[in-house]
């Protein structure tokens, strides 16, 4: 390479005229107008207008001629003025142009199988199996640059905050964050596997009973788990933990980190502190305990109106211990009789048996269940959602969490679909008080809600063992823009304490020594009172760049199927490895 580069394409402007500058980068654009050949030239700071005029020497010309969408090259050359009435307002470097006097070819480029400068040109498949050409478009490099300013962001914050960096090893024993773990065979002891963390849980507990009293890691989590927009297999966590505080230091810590890295990365100012809300208060109103409160649309509870009706739903589901909730949709009296059906096909999705509506239009109530609803009862509804012409009244009438999550989520799909939400609003809350277990209806037993190491409240303790469904924990999550973005809790740091909670997890004396005898140990040598919370960082970085899924902030996602296309894994390994590992391979077709 003869010519290298002293100066960055997207970094000249006027101030640069006269000099004469060394350019290496990427062919963006190329075109040819009165036989002179222009070229935007791209580098990863930007593009820059790049003249070859025709009394260059022939060899170049000749190769000029040739050139290429991403061909790697670099020239040497005068920043001059545009010529009047070509200057380009929409380009930084739009009031320049380099006139070339050396040319070298670093690299010539295939054609690419989309065009780099309109994505949208290869289909999302096409561009993760060919992710670092898709990296070189705009928005990419815009992302990643996003992703790299929070993490700079996030270490300088903690850090000035006496928070150290720890790493935690990845060859672990499964830790229960509520998914199935990856394992990994070891040769060394064969037919034993090491599970990838689903999480530092436990290290970062054990980092307390250390003495660490401030403690963070960037640190990559494993989960096996249906994948969706906003989960992947292996994503990043910001990770902290804290000893001798309460949830209120953590929530501090966790805010003012928040509004130094949307400030830092996208210059936004969120506001602090952030409101709270109960888990219970989360369902009632918005069906979700990740409730997206850039728009109203709040659920009611309608069943003082159900009663005075002779709708049989709705008593059955009274008398089988169900609740009756409603949700107003306003001008949803104009949804037509298919809108309403894929309605009710999103309501079925979360488990519903089906979703009763009813219009209110010219102060009468029409189709659906109006049939049902006498004058006696139609008052008690119009005044109970304050219903005004054009409204459409949606009901669910079914267990509590059932009735609630279908029409939460019935509440987002018509928020985004009805174009109630401002997308340049930021709306951050903590939701907090959640139940300590929730039933698993298939299985049959209690399981955590968060992870078995968070304490219930104080005053519950007293019902762990005879009414555990009224236990509550010191568990909070945060929320932005109805999406969770991270979550902790006050732990146990008593033995005795942490043992009463397996046990009513139905989990053996054995079994929890097996699993986390480390744990209940170190508990014995004074471990301090501690909590602690994570931050699903991709989750953070789609929403600081605006995107709808994690896939586009990090630099090598896997699809929904877990696999990465560009390097095709996962993949077979050969028979000296299995034998090695002791592995064989039996699939049942
Ligand atoms: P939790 O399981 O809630 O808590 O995880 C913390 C945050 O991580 C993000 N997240 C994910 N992001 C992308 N892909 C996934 N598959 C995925 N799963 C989770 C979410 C979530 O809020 N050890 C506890 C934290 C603690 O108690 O301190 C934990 O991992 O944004
Ligand atoms: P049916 O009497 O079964 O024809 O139901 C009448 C209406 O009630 C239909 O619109 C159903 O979608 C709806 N529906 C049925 N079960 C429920 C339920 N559990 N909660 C709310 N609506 C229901």
């Amino acid at each position: 390479m003869k010519i290298k580069r002293n100066q960055l394409c997207g970094n000249l402007n006027k101030d640069n005229i006269g000099e004469t500058v060394k350019l290496n980068g990427w062919i963006n654009t190329r075109r040819v107008l009165g036989g002179i050949t222009f070229v935007d030239l791209r580098d990863r700071y930007g593009l820059v207008q790049v003249r070859f005029d025709n009394d260059l020497p022939e060899n170049i010309l000749t190769i000029v001629k040739q050139l290429n969408m991403e061909d790697v090259i670099a020239v040497e050359g005068e920043v001059q003025h545009r010529p009047e009435g070509s200057t380009n307002k929409n380009m930084l470097t739009g009031e320049i142009e380099v006139v070339v006097k050396e040319f070298e070819m670093l690299n010539k480029s295939k054609p690419t199988p989309f065009e780099i400068k309109k994505r949208e040109t290869g289909s999302e498949n096409l561009r993760l199996k060919y992710r670092y050409l898709d990296l070189r478009t705009e928005k990419l490099q815009k992302n990643i640059l996003i992703r790299h300013k929070a993490l700079q962001a996030t270490r300088e914050f903690l850090s000035n905050d006496k928070f150290m960096e720890i790493e935690t090893p990845f060859f672990i024993k499964s830790t229960p964050e509520g998914a199935r773990d990856f394992v990994v065979p070891s040769r060394v002891n064969l037919g034993k596997f090491y599970a990838l963390p689903q999480s530092p849980q436990t290290f970062k507990q054990l980092l307390m009973i250390s003495g660490f009293d401030k403690y963070f890691q960037i640190v990559k989590c494993f989960r096996d788990e249906d994948l969706r927009a906003d989960r992947q297999p292996e994503f990043t966590q910001i990770d902290m933990e804290m000893s001798f505080i309460d949830e209120n230091d953590i929530q501090k810590v966790s805010e003012n980190m928040l509004k130094t890295i949307f400030s830092k990365t996208i210059g936004k100012e969120i506001v602090t502190p952030f409101p709270k809300i109960t888990y219970e208060e989360a369902m009632e109103k918005y069906g979700s305990d990740a409730p997206d409160t850039r728009f109203e649309m709040i659920i009611e509870n309608v069943e003082d109106f159900a009663k005075l009706t002779n709708f049989k739903v709705f008593h059955s589901a009274l008398e089988n211990d169900g609740v009756i909730r409603a949700l107003k949709v306003k001008n949803g009296a104009e949804f037509s009789r298919k809108n309403i059906d894929e309605l009710t096909e999103l309501a079925k999705t979360y488990g519903a048996k089906g979703l009763a509506f009813v219009k209110y239009k010219e102060n009468e109530f029409q189709s659906g269940i109006s049939k049902f609803i006498d004058e006696e009862s139609g008052k008690v509804l119009i005044e109970k959602l304050k219903l005004i012409d054009n409204d459409l009244v949606l009901f669910m009438a079914d267990k509590w969490n059932v009735s609630l999550t279908v029409l939460g989520s019935v509440r987002k799909h018509l928020g985004k679909k009805m174009g109630l939400i401002d997308n340049s609003e930021i709306s951050a809350l903590w939701v907090t008080n959640f139940p300590l277990f929730e039933y698993n209806e298939e299985e049959n037993r209690y399981q955590s809600m968060h992870h078995p190491f968070t304490s219930p409240n104080e005053e519950d303790w007293q019902y762990l063992e005879n009414n555990p469904k009224k236990v509550n924990s010191r568990a909070y999550d945060i929320v932005i823009n109805g999406q969770e973005i991270g979550g902790g809790s006050i732990r146990i740091h008593s033995q005795e304490k942490q043992k009463r909670i397996f046990s009513a997890l139905n989990i053996s004396e054995e079994e929890a020594k097996q699993k986390f005898g480390f744990l209940l140990n170190a508990f014995e040598y004074g471990a301090p009172p501690h909590g602690g919370i994570a931050f699903g960082f991709d989750r953070l970085v789609a929403i600081l760049a605006g995107e709808p899924t994690i896939r586009e902030v990090i630099a090598f996602p896997k699809t929904t199927t877990a696999q990465s296309l560009m390097i095709g894994s996962p993949d077979i390994i050969d028979e000296k490895q299995l034998k090695e590992l002791g592995l064989k391979i039996e699939i049942e077709k």
